[in-house]
């Protein structure tokens, strides 16, 4: 086989064989097929897209190209829950607990990543002693005991996706569907996921900016999951304004624990809630979806799921009586107030400026090299739709800082008030099964 053949054929929009994927896939992952031939193959695949079997099979490819987790030992459904990245989205926090309270096994793989706050990871991190440095074998035991754990990112998982990621970042190739649906697919499925429950974010805090094409995303990760028989559903979920109140590690802790309360803010609870009855189906731990909310519903009243985040957080280190005393999670020296300017309703908070806005602050990452400040981010007192008079305080900011001019001109010119009244934001706008 000749790399330049298979680049003819992709440039004339014919489709390429599981073989011809493998070996390209193979020959990249290797060495032996360079930067220059993948980046002319990945723009024709911009132009041209892909077929479902062609992605299916780059898909495995991929999965194949390295490492695989084996999560045979655990009983039960290992069902995976993939966010394509928000502003101030507590849900893996809440989740995790929340459906393992049911009998879900929870076997998370997580990283720190880049972003305007800290990953999954971080976030735990908060809390005194938490660690996610544990042996395999450690990791599976848990999952077996507790039905959660969190071990760190551990093996060479999908390394042709991060080769190819990276080549695509230069090469002006990273918005095409079918390649970015296969590199999100590739990674839930090497982390030994059965089952994928996807929350596709749409608006201005998310990856995809639009309702068509976070639908395009969506079904394209659902159809190559069932295609390669895990069974994969994806709710297309808002964040055009940050989700929920807290953005900050810390403060997103805190915010978990109330929602695994059910005194959490409505928008995270909901969406919790929706995608947690989804992972419990998917488990096979309910008949229905609303029988799945029910019981949801049911752990958040009664304890149980809260509790289940305490024994988590013991097993791996963790001080557990932060979950009854937040006041013990690293607390900011400076608090200020963002007054509202003026009268009206606000009718937009562009997510994605409000998420830079708490990486100035010191919440996220710019660079793998950077420090995470835990303590310090944004409470929202003020959602879109929300009434607002002259003084109100709109955000909450937790600094360790005292120059915090530049913070607050960024929130300014990303909140806005109208003296319209405008509406709240539809919260899901799909569900995506087929
Ligand atoms: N996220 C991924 O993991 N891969 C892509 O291609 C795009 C976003
Ligand atoms: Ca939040």
């Amino acid at each position: 086989m000749r790399m330049v053949d298979l680049i003819e054929k992709k440039r004339d929009g014919l489709e390429l064989s599981t073989e011809e994927i493998g070996f390209i896939i193979k020959g990249y992952t290797d060495g032996t097929i360079p930067d220059y031939q993948v980046s002319a193959l990945t723009m024709a695949i911009y132009f041209k897209g892909m077929t479902e079997k062609e992605r299916a099979d780059l898909t495995m490819a991929m999965v194949e190209s390295g490492e695989q987790i084996d999560l045979s030992a655990i009983e039960g459904i290992k069902v995976d829950k993939h966010s394509t990245g928000g502003v101030g989205d507590t849900t893996t926090l809440v989740l995790g607990p929340l459906v393992a309270a049911l009998g879900v096994p929870v076997a998370k793989m997580s990283g720190r990543g880049l972003g305007h706050t800290g990953g999954t990871i971080d976030k735990l991190e908060a809390i005194e002693g938490f660690h996610v440095e544990i042996s395999k074998e450690e990791f599976i035991d848990l999952v077996n005991k507790n039905k959660i754990a969190v071990i760190g990112q551990t093996g060479n998982l999908t390394p042709a996706d991060k080769k190819l990621y990276a080549l695509r970042d230069v090469t002006a190739t990273v918005d095409s569907i079918p390649l970015i649906a296969s590199s999100i697919m590739s990674k839930k499925i090497a982390a030994g996921a059965d089952a994928i429950v996807l929350d596709v974010k749409t608006g201005a805090g998310a990856f995809m900016k639009t309702i068509d094409d976070s639908r395009e995303l969506a079904k394209a990760m659902v159809r190559i999951g069932n295609n390669v028989g895990r069974k994969t559903m994806a709710i297309i979920s808002d964040m055009s304004q940050p989700l929920g109140f807290a953005i900050g590690n810390a403060l997103e802790v805190k915010e978990a624990i109330d929602t695994l309360k059910g005194e959490g803010p409505e928008d995270l609870t909901e969406l919790c809630l929706a995608l947690g009855s989804h992972m419990v189906l998917l488990a096979n731990k309910a008949a229905t979806l609303e029988e799945a909310r029910a019981k949801l519903q049911e752990v958040m009243k009664n304890g149980a799921a809260l509790e289940s985040f305490k024994v988590f957080l013991e097993s791996q280190g963790g001080d557990p009586t932060v979950v009854d005393d937040p006041t013990k999670l690293p607390q900011a020296k400076f608090i200020y107030e963002l007054a509202a300017k003026e009268d009206g309703y606000v009718s937009d908070m562009v997510a994605d400026e409000i998420g830079t806005a708490a990486m100035l602050l010191g919440a996220g990452r710019a660079t793998k090299e950077s420090e995470i400040d835990l303590a310090v981010g944004f409470m929202l007192n003020k959602k879109i739709g929300d009434t607002v008079q002259k003084g109100d305080s709109l955000v909450t900011i937790y600094s360790n800082s005292e120059n915090i001019e530049e913070v607050k001109n960024k929130l300014y010119d990303n909140i806005t008030i109208s003296a319209e009244k405008a509406a709240a934001p539809t919260l899901i706008y799909e569900e995506i099964t087929e």
